[in-house]
């Protein structure tokens, strides 16, 4: 006998729209709320599993480690892509990210880019990302320590200008201007407005004429970006003998299988993907843990002890990194707490029944994995588990964890491709911003809330930065 899902109680027509739409319903969302945070409060109510009745389709929510593990499982589940990441694919199609799964462009970019997501490739790119770690080193010194800073927008600034310079040797040069650039802008009024359009039922969108212009007017921008890009490279190719990049790679790969390339529109497609997973994730993560860090002062002494033995005045490099096990630890807490992509959806191959004989679930259900709740989950981590507490994120107990545990990267054949460039990234930035400066909390009463766009950041974190002693 299988038991039934929970649902909280739905509206005449609208079923639990209302309970995802916050700019529709003051009556059922809390004001201000975003999508994610109505599921983290859902989560809070109705526990590990509930369904929601969104009028066009069902989707199941599940909170819980045990459930979680039982869904990471290639074999019996696989990735759909709906809701915010179905919009999406209204700027990226068939890009790695938000290919359904049976889509062939998605093993074929898979096939070709793998190599040049390995880590030995990434470590090729730590000279390029270390020249942009270091412009932002210089705007916060020269700010000084009155200035107030908000990481998220800096930090934003640098995963942008990374990946730009990593993956298709451009500058967008971020740091030069005070405003953000009219790219950057773009994609993040895009990724808002995919959000939004997906908690709304798709026969209010015509009513949204304004939105839907700007929306289209701000694809176009990012498309003829991209186009122009690999038009250039065509016209002007990387001389042979320099490193190739991911560009020249999608140009020039071919599948080992059937030899088959990517098209221009593919490539596209996989030029402004990694443009979007590359920075959005990393400079939230990177917000969370500056925060993280401010707020436990036992763990950012710990770190600073371990960023001045191993480092000292030098700059950081990739040795140093590979030295620092309490750094990797802070990195994978804040990511436990704060999961930057806090949500995946997969569906069934066949009917099932999950939880241990507890729950039917159809083939072709949607099933969210929310993350967030599941990386907090006090089976798993004990009753602190809202803590950041690093130390239990040390190798040894890392390792000792139930399998999926821990999964910000996401799981199995659609993990995150960019796990080793994000990693080498964000230990990069993190130990050359608490090598050189002494953060503070701009308003010392600040507690943490988040904005959402297709991921999560900290909203309205703002910091101040001094030089520490000796350091210039
Ligand atoms: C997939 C998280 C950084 C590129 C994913 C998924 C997660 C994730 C959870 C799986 C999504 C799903 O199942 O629907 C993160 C986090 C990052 C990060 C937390 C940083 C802290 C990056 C970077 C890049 C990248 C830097 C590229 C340079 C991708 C791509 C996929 C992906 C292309 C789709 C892979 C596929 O389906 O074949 N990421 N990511 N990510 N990520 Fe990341």
């Amino acid at each position: 006998m299988t038991t039934e899902i929970p649902q909280p109680p739905t509206f005449p027509l609208m079923g639990n729209v209302l309970d995802l739409s916050p700019d529709l319903s003051p009556i059922t969302c809390v004001e201000g709320e975003g999508q994610i945070h109505a599921f983290d409060r859902l989560a809070l109510q109705y526990g590990e599993i509930y369904k929601l009745d969104l009028i066009a389709s069902e989707l199941i929510n599940c909170n819980s480690h045990a459930l979680v593990a039982e869904l990471s499982n290639d074999k019996r589940f696989r990735k759909v892509v709906i809701g915010a990441l179905a919009q999406v694919r209204n700027l990226v199609g068939d890009g790695l990210f938000t290919a359904h799964h049976e889509e062939p462009n998605w093993a074929t970019a898979n096939q070709i880019l793998m190599p040049a997501f390995a880590a030995g490739t990434i470590q090729g790119m730590f000279d390029d990302m270390s020249d942009i770690v270091s412009q932002l080193l210089l705007k916060w010194a020269h700010g000084g320590p009155v200035k107030t800073f908000e990481p998220t927008e800096d930090y934003t600034r640098l995963a942008f200008d990374t990946i730009a310079l990593c993956a298709m040797s451009y500058r967008l040069n971020s740091f030069d201007k005070e405003e953000i650039p009219p790219f950057v802008s773009a994609m993040s009024e895009f990724l808002t407005e995919s959000g939004m359009r997906s908690a709304r039922p798709e026969f209010l969108r015509p009513w949204y004429e304004e939105s839907n212009a700007k929306y289209e007017a701000n694809i176009k921008v990012m498309s003829d970006f991209a186009r122009k890009l690999i038009d250039a490279r065509k016209l002007n190719p990387q001389k042979s003998g320099n490193k190739k990049d991911l560009l020249d790679l999608m140009l020039e790969g071919r599948d080992s299988k059937t030899g088959v390339g990517l098209s221009d529109e593919n490539i596209i497609y996989n030029l402004l993907t990694f443009l979007i997973a590359g920075h959005e994730t990393t400079s939230g993560m990177l917000s969370f843990t500056t925060y993280y860090l401010l707020k436990n002062a036992d763990a950012l002494y710990r770190l600073r002890e371990e960023i001045d033995s191993v480092c000292g005045t030098e700059p950081v490099s990739l040795k140093h990194l590979a030295k620092m096990p309490y750094l990797k630890a802070v990195m994978r807490e804040s990511l436990r707490l704060s999961p930057t992509a806090p949500a995946r959806v997969v569906t069934p191959l066949k009917d099932e029944v999950i939880g241990g004989g507890k729950y039917a679930v159809q083939k072709d259900a949607k099933i969210v994995v929310h993350t967030t709740s599941m990386q907090r989950d006090p089976v798993v981590w004990g009753e602190d588990a809202n803590l950041f507490k690093p130390e239990r994120m040390l190798d040894e107990a890392f390792a000792k964890l139930p399998a999926h545990a821990w999964q910000p990267f996401g799981f199995g054949l659609r993990a995150c491709i960019g796990r080793p460039f994000a990693w080498q990234e964000a230990g990069l930035v993190l130990a050359s911003v608490f090598q050189k400066f002494d953060l503070f909390l701009a308003e010392p009463g600040y507690t943490l809330e988040t904005k959402e766009t297709l991921t999560i950041k900290p909203r309205d974190f703002k910091i101040r930065a001094a030089l520490r002693p000796g350091r210039s």
